[in-house]
């Protein structure tokens, strides 16, 4: 199927994404991996939650961990760019017959939840609490020291049909992948702040979350990453990298938190704000779109991914496959 075409005046705005909503088993490990790893600031504290903001962001939580019994996604949060676009969006998804309720989130305002025709919680606010701004607080910076979330990406059992959904929303590809013989989408990268994605779709299981993505200013954030790792216990979270993709352009590396969640650290990608950015297509068996160096992913990164609570797995529709790594 081809991409389909960006919808420029979407039915409701969203700005950005926003935060995730993690359940870990042991709340302290996880929090120090949060916080002394990735660098984030914890903002607040609950005997059963966490939450943590990276340098740059004055919301109050980009990461909300929460204690439960097993690993699992409560939710991917999304912002929007008025109290008015919450109403517009629920008349959205209440005329795609998809059940919609309003929540209560702590240091948020009115929020809307809904389960997108995949079976991903998501959920949708304009007021968050405000926080004084601490980028130059240099004192405060540790580990990787990320500056703000850049993104998701989640498995799809049907990437045309979840690239064509979340089009409807607003979102526009900005590179693809394509499955040469069925011509079908492997793979596609969607954005509405203007990066190379808020969002990404993999051709897998789903829907489940392959990684959440911070973001950091240049590679060498990475490799002192990589020497903190290595001397601290963590060489066994390294799973994948560093390297520069293909697609996005970006430096990269993947770690593992405690619970498996797959964490991408992200460096310096590209501006795609023009309404008539074109997209960029891959072909799946190119190895170079994956890492421009060539070097082919590990199994377990088109394998493993973090389950979202409530939701039905469907297997890929497709057959193709990419290069792994033997
Ligand atoms: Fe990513």
């Amino acid at each position: 199927m081809p991409v389909p075409a960006p919808v420029l005046f979407p039915p409701f705005n969203i700005v950005r994404l926003s935060h995730v909503e993690l359940g870990v088993t042991d709340l302290a490990r996880s929090r120090a991996f949060y916080a002394d790893l990735l660098g984030l600031q914890v903002t607040d504290e609950t005997a059963d939650a966490v939450y943590l903001r990276a340098m740059e962001e004055r919301g109050h939580h980009c990461v909300a961990l929460r204690r439960k019994p097993a690993p699992q996604v409560d939710v991917l949060g999304f912002k929007v760019f008025s109290e008015e676009d919450l109403d517009r969006a629920q008349a959205f998804f209440s005329g795609k017959g998809i059940e919609t309720g309003w929540i209560e989130r702590a240091h948020q305002g009115r929020t809307l939840f809904v389960c997108d025709p995949f079976g991903t919680p998501l959920e949708f606010y304009h007021r968050m609490d405000r926080l004084p701004h601490i980028h130059q607080k240099y004192a405060l910076y540790k580990g990787v020291k990320a500056l703000r979330i850049d993104h998701f990406n989640c498995f799809s059992p049907d990437v045309d049909a979840s690239t064509q959904f979340y089009t409807e929303m607003g979102f526009r590809v900005t590179e693809y992948t394509e499955d040469e013989e069925s011509k079908r989408l492997w793979a596609a990268w969607l954005h509405r702040k203007g990066g190379v994605h808020d969002i990404a779709f993999t051709h897998g299981r789903g829907p489940r979350l392959h990684h959440i993505a911070f973001w950091v200013p240049n590679p060498l954030n990475i490799i002192d990453l990589l020497d903190l790792m290595a001397t601290t216990g963590h060489v066994g979270a390294i799973e994948r990298g560093p390297g520069r993709h293909g697609i996005s352009n970006a430096f990269f590396l993947y770690i593992r938190d405690p619970d498996g969640h797959r964490i991408e650290i992200y460096c310096s990608d590209y501006q795609t704000v023009d309404p008539d950015h074109e997209p960029i297509k891959w072909d799946l068996k190119d190895p170079q779109r994956q890492t421009l160096w060539g070097a082919p992913a590990p199994r377990s990164w088109f394998e493993e991914g973090s389950l979202f609570v409530g939701a039905e797995l469907r297997e890929g529709v497709l057959k193709a496959q990419p290069i792994v790594a033997p």
